[in-house]
């Protein structure tokens, strides 16, 4: 698929040798809340999209449930290798990497039992593309997990958040993404949206797949 690609989407694999500095500001705790909320049990297959450096695999590997099987995609090559890193050293954990357009994925419908949307939404091109496309991967039943920014609920961003937005973007993450649009009309019935980091800023959001629309 021709999409065009924003300027930084070519940038994680600048960021990738100083990412894991940069987001040393989150707590595991925070990242542990999401690996919590994916309520994994023993056999599921996860899918993580935009899996990064992979800073979540430790904590999965803490939560590995028998015979779970976690496939992580990226578009960073830089990025992966630093996953396939921790994949290595995390030998409880039956995984695989690939390099994937999260827009695009290569993967049948209802291939997963949960899908991780960690810090990806808000950097795509399409947010709602990869959350569409989440949702389709997912079984009826299944979770689709979303930690991520997102501007304050019931109203529009403001101008400041806007203006901050321009420079955001461009180099990394929109911050004034409304989740319900970006979920409006998709497959998933909504479970949880909790606070997460900074306030409301970073969120958990919890949908359950709820149909299959092939
Ligand atoms: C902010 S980082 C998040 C990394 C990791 N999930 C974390 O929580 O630290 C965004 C990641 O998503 C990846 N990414 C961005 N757009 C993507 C896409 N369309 N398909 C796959 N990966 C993408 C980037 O390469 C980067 O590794």
């Amino acid at each position: 698929m021709n999409r065009p690609r924003p300027l930084r989407d070519s940038l994680w694999d600048v960021y990738a040798p100083f990412y894991d500095l940069f987001t040393s500001a989150i707590p595991d705790r925070v990242r542990q809340a999401y690996v919590d909320a994916l309520r994994l049990s023993p056999g599921d297959r996860l899918l993580i999209a935009g899996i990064g450096t992979g800073q979540d695999v430790p904590l999965l590997s803490e939560t590995a449930m028998a015979g779970s099987v976690v496939v992580g995609v990226d578009l960073s090559p830089a990025m992966l290798a630093r996953a396939a890193r921790r994949l290595r050293s995390s030998p409880r954990l039956r995984g695989g990497l690939a390099l994937m357009d999260a827009h695009d994925l290569g993967f049948r419908d209802v291939s997963f039992d949960r899908v991780l949307l960690p810090l990806i939404v808000a950097v795509a091109a399409e947010p709602r593309v990869i959350l569409r496309e989440g949702a389709r991967v997912c079984r009826t039943g299944g979770l689709v997990v979303i930690f991520d920014k997102f501007r304050p609920a019931g109203s529009p961003p403001s101008l400041p958040r806007r203006i901050l937005n321009v420079f955001s973007r461009t180099v990394a993450t929109d911050i004034t993404l409304d989740p319900s649009e970006v979920a409006a009309g998709l497959p998933l019935r909504l479970q949880s949206d909790e606070p997460a980091f900074l306030g409301r800023q970073f969120r958990i959001i919890v949908y359950e797949k709820i149909f299959n629309r092939s």
